[in-house]
């Protein structure tokens, strides 16, 4: 996996945040000034608002911080996704990460733990924002491994995207004994083979410049007619198009390939 794959970075998003606070005031409320803040890993879902869990959102609307990632341009999708409930009271947090392969995100992740650290530590509250479910290819999973032996972690599920483009397409995935395999497109040809021919049903996430190689493998496989392509599922540009149509040059990071199972009810 490439420095690039291994997180949760945003190429697709036309909204765009600097790295400031968006806060009026200075110093952020404290929440519990005599110990330590609580660290929180929220899940807000694959695009669409209102997919965001009751908990989350109320998490959201009360911690004095907030924490998501960024790309180096400024675009940002977690915000994006969220941006009606923030207070302007609120201290933002944007992390910058990398979307190379030629770099490591890791010490991008160092950086922004060290931040969200002297928060913790001053007794604020933090929330970091990620995409889908956190603990599934979340980039919240290298804060949390940073920071969760140090101060009190929660992690707030989230609709992962994986599932939420099952919905979309109106695609059921497993049946009875049917097993399904999460995949990135990011793996190498001969693995991704391997595993999508004894795969009852998958999802190809991290799709981008993978595309054409998925492609490929799942023509070899005879697999391209049950396969269906959706990219920035629930968001308002959402898109579903047969893949015999698509034009490699155009799939974003934000797409996901979905091949259900073929297993007919009896
Ligand atoms: C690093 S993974 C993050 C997955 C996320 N934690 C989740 O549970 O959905 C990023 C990949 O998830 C997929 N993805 C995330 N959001 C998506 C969406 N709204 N529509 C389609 N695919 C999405 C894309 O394949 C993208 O490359």
């Amino acid at each position: 996996m490439t420095p690039a794959d291994n997180c949760d970075n945003q190429d697709n998003s036309n909204t765009s945040h600097g790295e400031q606070q968006s806060s009026s005031s200075p110093s952020p409320p404290s929440t519990s000034p005599n110990s330590l803040g609580k660290l929180y890993g929220l899940g807000i879902g694959p695009g669409d608002p209102e997919l965001l869990t009751l908990k989350a959102h109320r998490i959201l609307t009360s911690v004095p911080v907030i924490a998501y990632p960024t790309m180096e341009n400024g675009k940002v999708l977690a915000r994006a996704i969220v941006a009606d409930f923030i207070r302007p009271e609120q201290l933002e947090i944007p992390m910058p990460l990398p979307f190379s392969v030629t770099r490591s995100s890791q010490p991008y992740y160092d950086l922004a733990a060290n931040k969200i650290a002297e928060h913790l530590s001053a007794g604020r509250d933090v929330a970091v924002l990620c995409e889908g479910e956190p603990m599934l290819y979340g980039s919240f999973m290298y804060l949390f491994q940073r920071l969760a032996q140090r101060f009190p972690t929660e992690v707030v599920p989230g609709i992962s995207s994986t599932l939420a483009s099952a919905a979309m397409l109106g695609a059921p995935i497993t049946f009875r004994n049917d097993v399904l395999s999460i995949m990135p497109a990011t793996l190498d040809a001969g693995t991704l083979r391997d595993r999508l021919a004894v795969a009852d049903a998958a999802v190809i996430i991290k799709l981008g410049r993978h595309f054409d190689k998925v492609r490929t493998i799942l023509s070899e496989l005879g697999l391209l007619e049950r396969s269906l392509y959706i990219e920035r599922a629930t968001q308002p540009n959402q898109r579903i198009i047969a893949i015999s149509e698509l034009d490699p040059a155009e799939v974003p990071y934000w797409a996901l390939i979905l091949i259900p199972s073929q297993t007919q009810p009896t």
